[in-house]
């Protein structure tokens, strides 16, 4: 990150650290302070900071709505390892698995109730509108979850099915904490809205982006576990793609190789061939597709070029990134 993006992330860091939780019961309250203290990107809540920017000359009313959707986006984490049978995060032991399900769960749930208690604080109106578009994400991100996991064991998901699924998942919560950025700056409906599309379409490309890092990153750096997608028979855009430009071989290969034990073993021969099939570079001109849709959407936002640099920085930024 260059050091206009180290700025919101510091203030971001700031809050996360200056966020109290109680002692006890130890077994609530230290999985959720684990978890937030393993630090992570921060994308969402600088999103937050910088929409609130673009209308305001200061982003400190957005702070709290900030620092909402990261414990969002922990709570998220912590219920997705589960499901996913994760066993890294951030480079380290996942919350369930070092500790356990019910633990898990358990402070998941808190660090949800934790958001919305942050946007509780602002005024009646502000506080209303802020919640109505939470809720509606946190619905979407539910669905999307469900459909993530109905994926993996159904035979037949078209490509528009997958991109509907990662746009509720993980798209929709990116364009939300831009838009509750602009609201707490007192942005237009229009450019709320606006600002939304460009974070869906950003999110896309983000989601696409780590399903190509599940399986070509540098374990050391990743931080999860690589090939994790293809051990839990995910329907990911380069399985999906892999499965569609495959011949009868190849393809009864990919469906032999749901059922294959040894995970290293099962990996490398995936990978075989979606090398044989170019899939790394198809999955990054889809994921380029939409980065160039969301970087449109920006673009045509009538807003100060300058302020909507920092945008940009960060755009940049996610496609380049290596975690
Ligand atoms: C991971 O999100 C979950 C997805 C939606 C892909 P991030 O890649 O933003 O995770 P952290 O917070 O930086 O660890
Ligand atoms: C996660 O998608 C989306 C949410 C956490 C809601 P993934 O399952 O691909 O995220 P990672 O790869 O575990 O971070
Ligand atoms: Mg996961
Ligand atoms: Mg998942
Ligand atoms: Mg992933």
């Amino acid at each position: 990150m260059n050091n206009n993006l180290q700025r919101y992330l510091g203030v971001i860091d700031e809050s996360v650290q200056n966020f109290e939780l109680p002692k006890n019961p130890a077994h609530l309250y230290e999985p959720m302070k684990y978890i937030l203290g393993l630090g992570g990107k921060k994308i969402r809540p600088i999103l937050t900071l910088m929409a609130c920017e673009l209308f305001q000359n200061n982003f400190s009313n957005a702070k709290n709505a900030a620092l909402a959707v990261e414990l969002f986006h922990n709570f998220s984490l912590v219920h997705d390892d589960i499901m996913d049978q994760a066993p890294l995060r951030r480079g380290v032991e996942t919350v369930h698995t070092k500790w356990n399900e019910n633990i898990a769960i358990l402070s998941g749930d808190a660090l949800l109730i934790e958001s919305y208690k942050l946007l509780c604080l602002y005024d009646a109106d502000l506080s209303r509108k802020l919640l109505n578009l939470f809720n509606k994400t946190a619905t979407e991100v539910c669905e999307g979850q469900q459909n993530d996991m109905d994926f993996e064991t159904e035979q037949l998901v078209s490509i528009d099915q997958y991109l509907d699924m990662i746009r509720k998942k993980t798209a929709v919560l990116l364009g939300c904490s831009l838009k509750m950025g602009a609201i707490v700056g007192g942005a237009s409906d229009k450019d709320a809205d606006d600002l939304y599309a460009f974070g869906v379409n950003l999110g896309v490309a983000f989601q696409l982006q780590d399903d190509i890092l599940d399986v070509y990153s540098d374990q050391a750096k990743f931080g999860k576990q690589v090939g994790g997608d293809i051990i839990a028979n995910k329907k990911t855009y380069l399985l999906l793609q892999a499965i569609n430009d495959a011949n009868a071989a190849q393809r009864n290969e990919l469906e032999n190789l749901r059922i294959e034990k040894d995970a290293i073993q099962k990996v490398e021969k995936v990978m075989a061939i979606y090398k044989t099939l170019s899939i790394q570079e198809k999955a990054t001109t889809k994921m380029n597709e939409f980065y160039s849709v969301a970087m449109t959407n920006l673009n045509q936002l009538s807003l100060d070029e300058e302020k909507k640099k920092s945008l940009k920085e960060l755009a940049e930024f996610l496609m380049r990134r290596e975690i």
